[in-house]
């Protein structure tokens, strides 16, 4: 096999009219399908969330149906155009982005909830679902699905599969990939694949599922899955501990694991964050904090309350100021409002930092706190951190508030990533690779890694159409 030595550079000129031709076809191609040519009306489609530039596509296509897909990745290879797979846009590493040109696939009218089986405990789900929705459907139905990513309320379940997302509960629960047991999706070669299973165990073959959730849809194009669903946890116990400094609240994480306690989310603020949620939040943080924690625990019966008492009292040894549970729904509701808001109060104080989701083994939490704060007084940069704790995943801010100074933020960028790798730890714990740390992978696997996984790639999509430029740190690699 062949690795694709470069991604096919287009060789028609791009223009207002070969975008607007290219529409044309598609439109002859996928009659009554909602077909954009680039330009003003695809704009929308040429930004995520992930800060990068702009990078307008040729055409988009808002497919209804695998059938749909099959016709574009078979249009594509004919024409040689790449096509670039979309979900809600939620992204923060630019893997929707058509850096390259090409045909922006959006999924988000591939939006139905096929069934949800209480008997199979499985849900089928169509890419385009908002992960919202499917949640608040099973729920009504006493089930759970528990994959949070802080843009649950408008990301689309396949973004979450292509980029194996997780959030505060993948503590306990692990991310996206936990919880998929099949899917049906469209090669680059336009074939329908049905992979996995819809009983709960299967072992049969490679595991070929599973190497589509985390691909970055640079394999396939998810177009159904089947997800595992359990029951609702009926008792849910909240608390919020402050206290004086960062060093001291990422010391607290330890003592609460040490205690034997499995929370399902404990996420941590250091002393930047809680200045920039502290005006909105809706409630006062004491006088003196550095730092807080939101550790959370779910089950059945009394024994929940008890293990939420025992993290308490491990945060209190550990130098807490307060504790603090939530009284109720709503009071737990506004803590995770809280926490939900981080990023957009940071943007706000600083619409130009850089938010990195390194995450390193928890042993080394402190460590990274320290080497961040290190970074940061080096360069003369502020610097913020937040996020899942529990498992040692960082979302670490570097703040500017001008583009110049921005630029000037990348040395602090690598130096963050390079720590984060000294101390066993990786470039991404949840965001995915994209475009936005390609550069970094080499820094974390070997060639022989990279190699293979580009071989990988040639075996799913020969001409390197699919979503190229993604992952892989070689800008000619695709
Ligand atoms: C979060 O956990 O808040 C997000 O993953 C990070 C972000 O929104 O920057
Ligand atoms: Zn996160």
């Amino acid at each position: 096999m062949t690795v694709p030595a470069s991604i096919p550079s287009r060789a028609r000129s791009r223009g207002p009219e070969s975008d607007a031709a290219l529409a044309r076809q598609l439109s002859v191609l996928l009659p009554g399908a909602t077909v954009l040519p680039g330009g003003e009306r695809a704009e929308a489609y040429a930004r995520d969330e992930s800060g990068l530039p702009a990078y307008p596509p040729e055409a988009v296509v808002l497919a209804r149906s695998a059938q749909d897909v099959q016709a574009v990745l078979r249009f594509s290879r004919e024409q040689r155009i790449p096509v670039v797979p979309r979900g809600a846009g939620s992204g923060k590493s630019g893997g929707a982005l058509a850096e390259r040109g090409g045909i922006v696939l959006s999924l988000e009218k591939m939006n139905r909830i096929v069934e949800i089986s209480r008997a199979d405990m499985v849900c089928v789900v169509e890419p385009g679902v908002v992960l919202e929705t499917l949640q608040n459907a099973v729920e009504a139905e006493g089930l759970f699905y528990p994959p949070d990513p802080n843009s649950q309320q408008w990301c689309s379940l396949g973004g979450n599969l292509a980029h194996n997302a997780g959030g505060p509960r993948a503590l306990k629960y692990g991310v996206t990939r936990d919880w998929v047991l099949g899917c049906e999706a469209v090669l680059p070669t336009g074939e329908l694949l049905r992979c996995g299973h819809r009983s709960w165990k299967g072992v049969a073959g490679y595991d070929v599922t599973q190497l589509l959730i985390g691909s970055e849809g640079t394999l396939a194009i998810i177009t159904k899955a089947t997800l595992k669903l359990i029951p609702l946890p009926p008792r849910v116990e909240t608390l919020l501990a402050f206290f004086p400094d960062e060093d001291v609240t990422a010391a607290a994480v330890q003592r609460i694991f040490a205690e034997g306690l499995l929370p399902r989310a404990c996420e941590l603020f250091d002393g930047a964050t809680m200045r920039a949620v502290g005006p909105r939040a809706p409630f006062r943080f004491p006088e003196g904090v550095g730092g807080a924690l939101i550790v959370e625990f779910d089950g059945h019966g009394d024994g929940v309350a008890e293990e939420l008492a025992a993290a308490g009292e491990a945060c209190t040894r550990a130098g807490a100021l307060d504790v603090v549970a939530a009284q109720d729904a709503a009071q737990r509701r506004k803590i995770w409002e809280t926490r939900r808001m981080t990023s957009v109060a940071l943007k706000d104080l600083r619409p130009h930092k850089i938010s990195e989701d390194v995450a390193v083994p928890r042993g080394k939490l402190v460590d990274l706190i320290r080497a961040v704060r290190a970074i940061g007084q080096r360069h003369g940069i502020e610097t913020a951190c937040y996020g899942h704790a529990g498992d040692g995943n960082l979302h670490v801010n570097l703040l500017f508030g001008s583009p110049e100074e921005q630029a000037r933020g990348h040395e602090s960028v690598a130096e963050v990533i390079g720590a984060t790798l000294r101390l066993g730890g990786t470039i991404t714990g949840e965001h995915g690779v994209g475009l936005a740390k390609r550069d970094f992978l080499a820094g974390e696997q070997s060639q022989e890694l990279i190699a293979l996984q580009r071989r990988l790639k040639a075996a799913f999509d020969p001409e390197g159409l699919l979503n190229p430029g993604k992952i892989f740190p070689d800008p000619e690699g695709g």
